[in-house]
């Protein structure tokens, strides 16, 4: 299908946060039965550090608990990348910021936070950096992933 959406989540190091968005989002759309609306759902870091490794086990744990299958390598998100998606989802504003540096001009991606489809206010906007904390942030985090993704697929998605 010609007007398949495609989606990149981007954090810092593409271990913790992005990959777990990226799983995520992809079972909130087989659970919705829209993988046809897709094409491709994957996940990128900013920073090089740790490109080619496997998720956190943290994430990994978290994800799977709730029953959400993990599988991805750390990637460094560049240039190009932005004729590729129709949406890059940063996870924080740092992200953002390090993502507007690399963003070509007349780029066909639309850059944003991910927390930008929040609806609830319970969520924070921000997906915060769980790296140096407990398994407490992972489970945060999920939570927030787990809204924004439905949200985006409700707003987005009804929209075509
Ligand atoms: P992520 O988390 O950006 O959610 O993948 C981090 C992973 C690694 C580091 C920082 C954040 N690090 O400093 O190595």
């Amino acid at each position: 299908m010609s007007d398949q959406i495609s989606v990149a989540f981007v954090c810092l190091g593409n271990i913790c946060r992005s990959p777990m968005a990226e799983a995520v989002f992809k079972h909130t759309v087989k659970t919705r039965n829209l993988d046809d609306q897709f094409d491709t759902i994957t996940s990128f870091g900013t920073a090089a550090y740790h490109v080619g490794e496997d998720p956190d086990y943290r994430s990994t744990q978290v994800c799977r608990k709730n029953g959400v299958p993990v599988s991805h390598a750390a990637q460094q998100i560049k240039s190009a990348h932005f004729s590729q998606f129709d949406y890059i989802l940063a996870m924080d504003r740092e992200n953002l910021r390090n993502l507007s540096r690399i963003q070509p001009k007349n780029s066909r991606a639309k850059v944003l936070l991910f927390g930008e489809y929040r609806e609830d206010t319970q969520f924070n906007v921000i997906v915060s950096d769980p790296y140096y904390g407990g398994v407490d942030g992972f489970e945060t985090n999920f939570r927030q992933l787990s809204h924004f993704s439905e949200t985006f697929l409700d707003r987005e998605i009804a929209k075509s």
